[in-house]
């Protein structure tokens, strides 16, 4: 195998990223291409979705805009992005409700995104060859629900671990066409998604001070990890999920 000049270069990769027109997905489209890859930034808000794409470096890039769980648009989506070295499924959306009134209709709102968009997603991308041989697939979960148990998360919680799981199951079986499947399993990272729950901001100060790098993370510090899994440097690793929590599950 020839050496590669710099395992971590996206150079010439097309990354599709959900999620793009805020936060996490924002900056991992944003670092995406500070390494050379060309972005298909996906999201439902067309004006958000072209804040980011001023944001980026290069040329190339490609907006569609979609509702991941409209089952039209996401087949449309699947038709129109062409071929892919790599995606980064990040679209996603919390909730804070305690288990007594975490009626059928709440599981569905947040599974129905979180979960069922993302796998049918990464499904179809995988079935009609839109992922080409090698591509790396990264998937957004997270700490609350797979290591982390907080009251009132446990829709949103179980929503990640179950796309936790799945991601290992497609990792073990893509791995068939050289396909890496891998998550970034972040805890709490500065975005409007923790801003958009019960928690008061005190409560949030206060919770800050308990991770051992006494902050909560940044959407870079996940965009990193992102565009790691992304790149030939973790050509060896998949069915993984990588911990991004400034210490929190070992405090
Ligand atoms: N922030 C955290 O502490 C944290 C921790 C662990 C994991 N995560 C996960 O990281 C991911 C990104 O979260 P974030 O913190 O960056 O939140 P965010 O700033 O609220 O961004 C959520 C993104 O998902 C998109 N989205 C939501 N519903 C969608 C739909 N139906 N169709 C298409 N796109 C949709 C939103 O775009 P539009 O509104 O434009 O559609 C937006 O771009 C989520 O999966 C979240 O669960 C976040």
């Amino acid at each position: 195998m020839g050496i590669i000049s710099n395992p971590f270069s996206l150079e010439g990769k097309t990354i599709l990223v959900t999620g793009a027109s805020s936060g996490i997905g924002r900056s991992t489209a944003i670092e995406a291409s500070n390494l050379g890859a060309r972005i298909i930034l996906v999201a439902r808000d067309e004006n958000r979705l072209k804040e980011t794409q001023a944001a980026l470096s290069g040329q190339g890039h490609r907006i569609i805009a979609a509702d991941l769980t409209d089952e039209m648009a996401l087949n449309n989506l699947v038709e129109e992005c062409g071929a892919l070295d790599g995606v980064v499924l990040c679209a996603g959306k919390g909730l804070t409700r305690p288990v007594q009134f975490c009626d059928r209709s709440r599981f569905d709102e947040i599974f129905n995104i979180n979960f069922f968009s993302t796998a049918e997603l990464l499904r179809l991308l995988y079935k009609k060859k839109r992922l080409v041989k090698g591509a790396s697939a990264v998937l957004i979960t997270s700490m609350g629900g797979t290591h982390v148990f907080s009251g009132g998360n446990s829709i949103y919680g179980s929503s990640k671990a179950a796309l936790d799981s799945f991601m290992k199951f497609a990792a073990k079986e893509f791995a068939a066409r050289n396909i890496r499947v891998n998550s970034v399993c972040p805890s709490m990272i500065e975005t409007p998604l923790i801003h958009s729950g019960a928690i008061t901001e005190e409560q949030l100060a206060e919770y800050a001070k308990r991770f051992p790098l006494k902050r909560f993370g940044r959407p870079e510090d996940v965009a990193y990890a992102a565009v790691y899994l992304l790149s030939p440097a973790s050509a060896w690793v998949t069915g993984t999920s990588m911990i991004v929590d400034g210490g929190f599950s070992i405090s």
